[in-house]
C-alpha cells in the first residue's frame, strides 16, 4: 500500500537575509558560508507566525489537491518550533481551515526528520480509509537561533510545506528509520520552567538551540546513506533506478556525501537550500512543492525521501508517485 501526493503547497516569509547580510553583524563571510554549507540566503519570519506560514501553505495543498476539505480525515503538523504547546497546531489547523471536526489532529517533533515521520505514520493510519490526510511541515527556528555563535546561526531559516496525501495500492512505499537519543550533538532546551511557589527556582537559561557541527554532520552523513541503502534494499529496487533524491536541505556538502556513498550523480538530488537554509521539518515538503510546480512528481516516478536531525532521528522513505 502506497500514497498518492493529490498535492502540494508551501511558504517562505517575504524577509530574506542574505549572507552579507549576516555578516555586517557576526564575524562571518559570504565565501565561508557559501562553500562550507551552499547557503547564500535564508528566509526570517517577521509578523508571520508558526500557523500563519502553514495555514498558508496547507490552503494551496488543499487547492491544488482539488478535494473537498471534508476528506481530510488526518492532520499531522511535523514542527520543533510550535507556537503553543497547546493546542497543538494541528488542531488550529482544523479550526483555521474548517476542517471538519471528524479528524485525527496532532503535533510531531522528530525535528528534521519530521516531515520523513509523519508521511510514515499518515500512511499507516490511513490504510484502509477513504480518507485524505494533511501533512505539514513549517518551523520559526529563528525563535531558538543564538546569533551569537556563527557556526549555527548561519544554518537555519523559516517556512512551511505541505501536502495532502491519500492511500493508493497502487503505488509502492517502503521505509526506514532510526531514533538514537542524543541531547549533546543537537538540542533545542526546554522553555518550561518548574517556577511553583513550592520548588527552588531553576536557573534561567537562554532557549537557543544548539549544535555540535561536525558531531552532526558525520551523522547525517552516516545515517542517510545507511537509511537509503536499507529502504532501497526493502524495495528491492537499485539506486541507479531512482529518479529523485529528496533529501533534508541541511548541508549542499551532506548531501554531496551522501550521493558520493550512494555513486548517484549529484543531479539526481534536488536542493534549494541556496535560498532556504535548513528549514528543519519544513524542507522536505518545500522542495517537493517545487518539484510539484516544475512538473518533476510525474506519475511512475520513482522517488526517495530522506530526512535526519535531532532527537538524533533520521529515516528513508521510497515511493512510486
Ligand atoms: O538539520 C540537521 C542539523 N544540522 C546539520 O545538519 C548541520 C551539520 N553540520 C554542518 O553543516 C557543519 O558542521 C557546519 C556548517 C555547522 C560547520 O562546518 P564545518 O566545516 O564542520 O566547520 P567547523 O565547525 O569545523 O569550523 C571550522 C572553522 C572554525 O575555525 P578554526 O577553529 O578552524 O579557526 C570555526 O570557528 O570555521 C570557523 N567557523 C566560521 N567561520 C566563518 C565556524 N562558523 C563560521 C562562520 N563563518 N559562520
Amino acid at each position: 500500500m502506497g500514497i498518492k501526493i493529490l498535492g502540494t503547497g508551501s511558504f517562505l516569509p517575504p524577509t530574506a537575509v542574505t549572507n552579507d547580510m549576516l555578516a555586517e553583524r557576526i564575524d562571518t563571510n559570504d565565501e565561508w558560508i557559501r562553500s562550507r554549507t551552499g547557503i547564500g540566503s535564508r528566509h526570517f519570519a517577521d509578523g508571520e507566525t508558526n500557523l500563519s506560514m502553514a495555514t498558508i501553505a496547507a490552503n494551496e495543498a488543499i487547492q491544488t489537491a482539488g478535494i473537498d476539505k471534508a476528506e481530510i480525515k488526518l492532520v499531522i503538523f511535523a514542527t520543533l518550533t510550535a507556537d503553543n504547546f497547546t493546542p497543538s497546531m494541528a488542531c488550529l489547523i482544523q479550526r483555521d481551515l474548517a476542517l471538519p471536526e471528524d479528524i485525527l489532529a496532532f503535533d510531531l517533533n522528530a525535528a528534521c526528520s519530521g516531515f520523513v515521520y509523519s508521511l510514515i505514520t499518515a500512511r499507516a493510519l490511513l490504510q484502509g480509509s477513504g480518507g485524505a490526510a494533511l501533512i505539514i511541515g513549517a518551523e520559526v527556528i529563528s525563535r531558538i537561533i543564538d546569533f551569537t555563535d556563527r557556526s549555527t546561526c548561519i544554518l537555519f531559516g523559516d517556512g512551511a510545506g505541505a501536502a495532502v496525501i491519500k492511500a493508493d495500492e497502487t503505488k509502492e512505499f517502503f521505509f526506514s528509520t532510526g531514533a538514537r537519543g542524543d541531547d549533546e550533538a543537537l538540542a533545542s532546551p526546554s522553555a518550561m520552567l518548574n517556577e511553583n511557589p513550592f520548588v527552588r527556582r531553576e536557573a534561567e537559561e537562554p532557549a537557543f538551540l544548539k549544535m555540535a557541527g561536525s558531531d552532526v554532520f558525520r551523522f547525517a552523513v552516516e545515517c542517510s546513506a545507511k537509511s537509503i541503502t536499507e529502504v532501497l534494499n526493502k524495495a528491492g529496487v537499485q539506486a541507479s533506478e531512482i529518479d529523485y533524491f529528496v533529501l533534508h536541505q541541511a548541508n549542499e556538502r551532506i548531501i554531496a556525501s551522501a550521493a558520493k556513498k550512494l555513486k548517484v550523480p549529484i543531479g539526481k538530488f534536488p536542493m534549494n537550500i541556496d535560498k532556504t537554509g535548513n528549514t528543519s521539518a519544513a524542507s522536505i515538503p518545500i522542495l517537493l512543492d517545487e518539484m510539484n510546480k516544475a512538473n518533476k512528481l510525474k506519475e511512475g516516478a520513482k522517488v526517495v525521501i530522506a530526512g535526519f536531525g535531532g532527537g538524533l532521528t533520521y529515516g528513508a522513505i521510497y515511493l512510486t508517485v
